[in-house]
């Protein structure tokens, strides 16, 4: 099966950054058989949007608002990002529920109205240090889940808490468990996320349950990010 790495930038890479990387990326030969989407932040997806124009590469924001239009100040709605040729979105990222207070009701709320839109949504889940050392994981994940339904359009990313920006890894083991458990309660591809990187894409992907990676500091730059690109392609053939 074709496998899916999106590359979430965060709060990285403005206008001119992005360009940059955008066009590199373009000329980079990505292996065909990877489908490859980016996340840039809000003012940038525009131009990424334009740059990318014409390849297999997708463009996805990193939040979307569940209302088309409406008094919600800093928020935008899935018509204005389809309006800027934006592919899909990222939903219920843990630092949107770390930093920002995003509940798993406000998360469905988002997924089910953008998947409704017309958008491709990566809804994201995942347990912190403290729920997996008190043997809650399985609970945190269905709690997690209980309002998603599948969708063709919906792939649910699991990004264990503290394997973000940590440089701590899940085992391929601990990930594929994980991946099996989520796809027992919701039947939609299953991406990892949480300090993925060249060195570890490989064994990570070859686990028949990971679908794919959202991968944040390393899709930061061309050589990391092409080089997980490839290993999902390597991956998928195997
Ligand atoms: P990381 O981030 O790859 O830098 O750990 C992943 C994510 O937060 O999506």
């Amino acid at each position: 099966m074709t496998k899916l790495i999106a590359g979430n930038w965060k709060m990285f890479k403005g206008q001119r950054e992005a360009a940059v990387f955008c066009r590199e990326l373009r000329d980079a030969e990505l292996p065909a058989d990877v489908d490859v989407v980016v996340c840039p932040p809000f003012p940038s997806l525009a131009l990424a949007v334009q740059a990318l124009a014409g390849t297999e590469i997708g463009v996805f924001a990193q939040n979307c608002h569940w209302a088309a239009e409406g008094a919600f100040t800093g928020e935008v709605s899935a018509p204005m990002l389809q309006e800027l040729g934006v592919y899909g979105t990222l939903v219920g990222h843990s630092e949107r529920r770390q930093w920002f207070g995003e509940t798993d009701d406000l998360v469905a709320r988002r997924v089910s109205a953008c998947l409704e839109a017309g958008l491709h949504v990566i809804a994201c889940v995942g347990e912190t240090e403290a729920e997996r050392d008190a043997g809650e994981t399985h609970t945190v994940l269905r709690r997690q889940l209980a309002a998603l339904e599948a969708d063709d359009n919906l792939v649910v990313a699991y990004e264990p808490v503290w394997a973000i920006g940590t440089g701590r890894t899940a085992t391929p083991e601990t990930a594929e468990e994980a991946h099996e458990r989520i796809k027992e309660l919701l039947d939609v591809p299953v991406l990892y996320g949480g300090s993925v990187k060249p060195e570890n894409a490989a064994e990570l992907l070859a686990q028949p349950a990971v679908d794919g990676a959202l991968v944040g500091g390393a899709s930061l730059e061309l050589a990391s990010f092409a080089a997980i690109c490839r290993a999902a392609a390597v991956a998928a053939t195997v």
